[in-house]
């Protein structure tokens, strides 16, 4: 080996040896979810990044990564589990599927109100324990996000979904839950679970002939362009949870862990006031893309799922929640 060779290789050496001690001094942290660019979900996780990185004097480095570009939401909480990804956006009909604590959320028709599903959402004595629910499966909870409510909609070959009848041999998409796959079978309609980012071509190809979730699925993932019947049947409301791989948040020391349990509650607070405006502007773009919105009666739904209230709460930990849930209604 000629003396300048030995001098490159020498000096590669050292770059590598110094870029690996810059790597392990800056922490990366890796954030991953399923919504688009501009949902407020990724707007708030955006300014969270920043927050953190300014509070940790850039000790830490976040990378959010949207678009399910890591995986559909079941691969990346189970990503978080492992810790292969630090923090995560699951939807509590996904998050049942780790613990039971959080079926109760999916029930439909839970909630009388808004005002009444925020005061549970920002109940620490309820929302605590259901958060850490999970850190024996490797994460715990550490905001919530809002999702707005459900509604069903179908595509322009069908009808929109006025009654529970109208559902009858109908193919809709549902969340990967238990929960959501019993209420559409008491509801006589053919739940087809899958992936949120499947649900377009779903749609398209007729593989499906509806959905249900909020006015942003039709704008945001432009389900809208398929799918023209929307009905607000408000038959859930399911938040979704931002959670974090527990090994990394309670090995922090005690000042970075405030930082970062802190700045989710900001981020919160931040994402539900986005989400307002959010909804307004969806349901005008979905009426420029030609979407109707219909508004059944909804006491007829009420009435077919209601049986689920019963079955779910027969395990004692989903009844104590549940219990707990009503009484910040009445
Ligand atoms: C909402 C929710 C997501 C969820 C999606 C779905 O958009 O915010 O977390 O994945 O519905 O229906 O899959």
């Amino acid at each position: 080996m000629k003396n300048n060779q030995i001098f490159i290789l020498f000096f590669l050496s050292i770059l590598i040896f110094l870029s690996s001690c810059t790597k392990s001094q800056k922490n990366i942290i890796r954030i991953a979810h399923n919504q688009g660019k501009e949902h407020p979900t990724h707007l708030a996780l955006l300014q969270f990044e920043q927050k953190i990185e300014e509070r940790t004097n850039e000790r830490y480095d976040l990378q959010v990564f949207p678009n399910e570009l890591l995986g559909g939401q079941r691969e990346t909480v189970e990503l978080t589990q492992t810790g292969a990804i630090d923090i995560a956006v699951g939807s509590i009909s996904l998050l049942e599927s780790f613990n039971k604590a959080y079926s109760v959320f999916n029930l439909p028709y839970l909630f009388n109100s808004r005002e009444h599903f925020f005061s549970v959402m920002n109940d620490p004595n309820i929302m605590n324990s259901v958060y850490q629910s999970t850190r024996n499966a490797g994460f715990v909870g550490i905001t919530w996000l809002d999702a707005g409510s459900r509604n069903f909609y179908t595509t322009q070959a069908n009808h929109p979904i006025m009654t529970p009848e109208d559902l009858k041999g109908l193919k809709i998409r549902v969340q990967q839950s238990p929960t959501n796959i019993r209420m559409m079978e008491l509801l006589g309609g053919s739940a087809t679970p899958m992936s949120y980012g499947e649900v377009y071509t779903a749609l398209q190809q007729k593989v499906i002939d509806g959905a249900e979730n909020n006015e942003t699925a039709l704008t945001r993932n432009k389900h809208g362009e398929v799918a023209k019947y929307f009905s607000y049947n408000h038959h859930a409301i399911i938040p979704d949870i931002l959670i974090m791989n527990a090994k990394r948040l309670y090995g922090f020391d005690a000042d970075t862990q405030k930082i970062f349990l802190d700045t989710a509650k900001e981020m919160n607070l931040f994402q539900v006031e986005a989400w307002k405006e959010e909804i307004q502007v969806a349901v005008k773009e979905a009426k420029v893309m030609g979407v109707q919105f219909y508004y059944p009666e909804i006491l007829p739904f009420k009435e077919k799922v209601l049986p689920l209230h019963h079955e779910i709460t027969q395990d004692p930990i989903i009844k104590n929640i549940y219990e707990q849930i009503q009484e910040k209604g009445n």
